[in-house]
């Protein structure tokens, strides 16, 4: 999004590779060892078999939401990743696999009857998981479907007890530069204002669509998914699904996202997909759909416009689109 000079979505419409050719040019972009989608599927496997909530897998479909396109095959999902705490490249997935996912504890902050800290094994049982599959938009201007395993946030609400005066919640990723390379101060990277950091509304945040994920595919998340624990918005930009969470914060005052802190002008607070508000240095009017060689036109809130549009309707001075 920042970082690299030549980017993927920038490649005009006639020169769009087909999928399996592209991903082998990023394997071999991802740098030595000649990584192929098979080595990360499976790393995948060996990682869901490792994980203590796996008898929870697959859960009960939540059928609510018909994503109304094919599942996105999982080694597409594999393999073509954004997690910049592992690098600013589509294939971080080999790196990633140094994340340390247990013991993994979440702090629940701020504006709560009472603070605490849960670990994810706990705090997984501690909710029925379903499983969605969700439309995925990333301001990139590609898409996935996924079969997400989650729940809803509003249950994840229910447990942490916010007061009345929480309007917000911040999220907050790890910060670990010595295994995220991403992390440490670079020649590029220096001023990156780690960890990763993202917000909602309350209101946003108690809409059925907004996920807690905790696997995909009917299995525990894969790490360069943003195992353990991350967030799926569907109706906004990627960059708000914020991936491996430590910290939930209830919080008076808007958040300051990482990427808001980064380029305001190009990436802000709310990023509800709209095909016509263009970013500022390409279009959002379509989208390629990873794992075909289709092209197709993008949908205001992704598509979710019926559920989620009320949440905006009294906010015409905000920036709702970016
Ligand atoms: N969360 C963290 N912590 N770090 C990141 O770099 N990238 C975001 C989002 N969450 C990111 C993150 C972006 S830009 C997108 S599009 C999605 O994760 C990508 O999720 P995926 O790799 O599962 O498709």
């Amino acid at each position: 999004m920042y970082v690299r000079s030549h980017k993927g979505w920038e490649i005009p419409e006639a020169r769009v590779t087909p999928e399996a050719i592209a991903l082998n040019r990023r394997t071999l972009l991802a740098g030595a060892g000649a990584l192929t989608a098979t080595n990360a599927i499976g790393l995948g496997a060996a990682q869901a078999a490792a994980d203590p909530t796996l008898d929870l897998y697959p859960a009960k479909k939540n059928t609510t939401y018909e994503a109304g396109r094919p599942v996105t095959a999982m080694r597409f999902n594999l393999t073509y990743n954004n997690f910049y705490e592992f690098g600013a490249h589509k294939g971080i997935y080999k790196d990633a696999q140094r994340l340390i996912t247990r013991p993994w504890e979440i702090q629940i902050a701020g504006e709560v009857e009472k603070p605490f800290t849960i670990g994810i094994d706990d705090l997984i049982r501690k909710i029925p998981l379903e499983e969605r599959i969700y439309r995925h938009r990333c301001v990139e201007a590609w898409s996935m479907t996924v079969p997400w395993t989650g729940f809803p946030v509003r249950k994840f609400i229910d447990l942490a007890k916010p007061l009345s005066s929480a309007k917000y919640i911040r999220m907050e990723t790890f910060f670990n530069p010595e295994v995220a390379t991403g992390q440490r101060p670079s020649l590029f990277q220096s001023s990156l204002p780690w960890p990763y950091v993202e917000g909602m509304t309350m209101a946003e945040a108690r809409n059925d669509l907004a996920l807690f994920v905790t696997g995909a595919y009917g299995k525990p998340l894969p790490k360069q998914m943003g195992a353990p624990f991350r967030l799926h918005l569907p109706w906004k930009y990627g960059f708000k699904s914020i991936k491996s969470i430590v910290k939930i914060e209830f919080t008076r005052t808007r958040p300051k996202s990482f990427w808001e802190a980064i380029l305001p002008r190009e990436y802000g607070f709310w990023a509800n997909v709209n095909p016509e508000v263009r970013h500022p240095r390409w279009s959002q009017a379509t989208e390629r759909v990873l794992g075909t060689n289709n092209r197709i036109p993008t949908e205001l809130f992704n598509g979710y416009g019926p559920w989620v549009s009320d949440l905006y309707k009294d906010l015409k001075d905000e920036r709702l689109w970016m």
